[in-house]
């Protein structure tokens, strides 16, 4: 019984084939996804490059986008000269024939030549050009400066131009004077290579040790955004989250001020500010305004400010400090902070003074 394709059948698997490109194209912007807040920290829930809330994220994208519809237009012309020839040219019942062979021709060899030849070449143009405007190699006019070092496996942040380090939230301002301000990072890392990549922010940036490479960011919008180290530099590489939070103006003036304060000092926590002076935490922390000035480890001199811990991998209650406190290890293996062997009593005291640091 031969099987042969109708007109009817040859136009539903046309549509088909039209219905999955346009479900695949639509299923590509998820612009949705982008702006459904389900984080413990009110960043969205998916960081996706496609939702660009930043000048050089919004560039690459239209990059892509001019990349991806000439692949398209390939494509298209492509698989439909494919599909045309498999049903117009099929070999006819009992049609024993040999098709005609035709050897060279010049003018269809000089197109397939020079038509890929010409895309190719549009296509390095306007990446080079993106390329050359997203990398900066000093600091726009009127940027914040922000000195950003990688460490296994958290992020440290410096403040050059207030005076304060802080850890694993970035805080920048969505303008200054009204005006849209340009956020400029100095990436270095203090022991392996790392990747700084905040997909609606900005591009991955390698964070190379010995070495410094820069990262411009220029929000449009206010709101939280997470991103996360995009090269593999060891065991916990995949809790070394970001969460950057782009303020307006006036909250971000108030962040600055409460961060250049000095830690609190409260005496109804003295046991725990006590054992916290007495043990090894003071040789790796700092806490501003007493003796901790250790650099190894997170600044936490306003640690109740920050949404979470050990760079995201818990969100930062009184219970998750207290596990943390007691044994690292036990929410995330490897990191380079070691149980201190306290008692359960040590901790809970160190953990009530640790909550006073707001
Ligand atoms: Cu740091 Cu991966």
């Amino acid at each position: 019984m031969s099987r042969r394709i109708t007109p009817a059948s040859r136009r539903s698997l046309l549509r088909g084939i039209a219905i999955a490109m346009l479900a695949a194209i639509f299923l590509a912007v998820p612009e949705a996804w982008a702006t459904a807040p389900i984080c413990e920290n009110g960043a969205t829930a998916s960081p996706t490059m496609f939702a660009p809330r930043s000048v050089p994220a919004k560039m690459i994208l239209d990059l892509s986008w001019l990349v991806w519809g000439i692949c398209f237009g390939i494509f298209l012309i492509m698989e439909g000269l494919i599909i045309l020839c498999i049903f117009k040219y099929r070999r006819a019942k009992d049609d024993d024939t040999e098709a005609p062979q035709i050897y060279g021709s010049n003018p269809i060899e000089l197109a397939w030549t020079i038509v890929p030849t010409l895309i190719v070449f549009v296509l390095f143009l306007v990446s080079a050009r993106t390329i050359f405007e997203i990398e900066k190699t000093s600091a726009p006019e009127g940027s914040l400066e922000i000195t950003v070092i990688g460490h296994q496996w958290w992020w440290e942040f410096d403040y050059p131009e207030y005076g304060f380090v802080t850890a694993n939230e970035l805080h920048v301002p969505a303008t200054r004077d009204g005006k849209r301000v340009p956020i400029y990072l100095t990436l270095e890392s203090n022991d392996v290579i790392h990747s700084f990549w905040v997909p609606q922010l900005g591009g991955k940036t390698d964070v190379v040790p010995n070495h410094i490479n820069h990262l411009w960011l220029e929000p449009t919008m206010t709101g939280t955004y997470v991103g996360q180290c995009a090269e593999y530099c060891g065991t916990q590489h995949a809790n070394m989250l970001i969460t950057v939070v782009v303020h307006p103006e006036e909250e971000f003036e108030k962040w600055v001020a409460h961060q250049k304060t000095e830690a609190v000092d409260d005496d109804t926590v003295a046991v725990g500010r006590d054992l916290f002076q007495r043990t090894a935490c003071i040789n790796c922390h700092t806490i501003r305004g007493t003796v901790a000035n250790g650099t190894f480890a997170p600044d936490l001199t306003h640690l109740m400010s920050r949404s979470v811990i050990g760079s995201g991998v818990v969100s930062n209650t009184a219970d998750n400090l207290a596990i943390w406190v007691y044994d690292p290890q036990i929410l995330k293996p490897g990191c380079r902070m070691p149980s201190m062997k306290l008692t359960k009593k040590d901790v809970t005291e160190i953990v009530q003074y640790l909550l006073t640091l707001k």
